[in-house]
């Protein structure tokens, strides 16, 4: 039986995966702003994986009985100051997702819940892929530096990154 706690609590999660989609999309933009093509593509990719994870806690509520309410998106931020600046942002972003699982994840063990800790134990991995991949290009930029020739490099090998759907 799915607790209104918990309801409530995954609802609140399916508007932070969109808004983590939106913000990502957002910065998409910023890349395509200035022709960095490969980081605009990773940052789509990285969007619509965002809307994937939000539409697994949908169905979830869907598949246990409950219901699906969908408040306001918050406004993303949409200029930065360089691209380290968003990597570094969206390092940050994921971090306190993951946080936030863990909170959903503790209130689901309080709970007895196991079905929704089935379900976060596929999110806990995966947040740890995100920050894995978000800070290793936080590194690459940061060694890089200011250097045209490593962003272009970045830029070339985040293109290559395959989309999910
Ligand atoms: Fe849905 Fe990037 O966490």
């Amino acid at each position: 039986m799915l607790s209104k706690t918990i309801q409530e609590t995954i609802n609140e999660q399916i508007n932070h995966e969109l808004y983590s989609a939106y913000t990502y999309l957002s910065m998409s933009a910023y890349f395509e702003s200035l022709n960095l093509r490969g980081f605009a593509h990773w940052m789509r990719a990285q969007s619509r994986e965002e809307v994937a994870h939000a539409m697994k806690f949908f169905d979830f509520l869907h598949d246990r009985g409950g219901r699906v309410v969908l408040p306001a998106i918050d406004e993303p931020p949409a200029e930065f100051e360089s691209p380290l600046e968003v990597f570094q942002q969206a390092l940050g972003h994921e971090r306190k997702v993951t946080g936030l699982i863990y909170k959903i994840y503790d209130l689901a063990v309080k709970e007895k819940d196991y079905a929704t800790q089935a379900l976060l134990n596929w999110f806990v991995a995966e947040q740890v892929e995100e920050e894995k991949s978000t800070g290793e290009i936080v590194e690459h930029l940061k060694q890089s530096g200011n250097d045209p020739t490593g962003l272009l490099f970045l830029d070339k090998q985040l293109g290559e990154r395959k989309s999910e759907d």
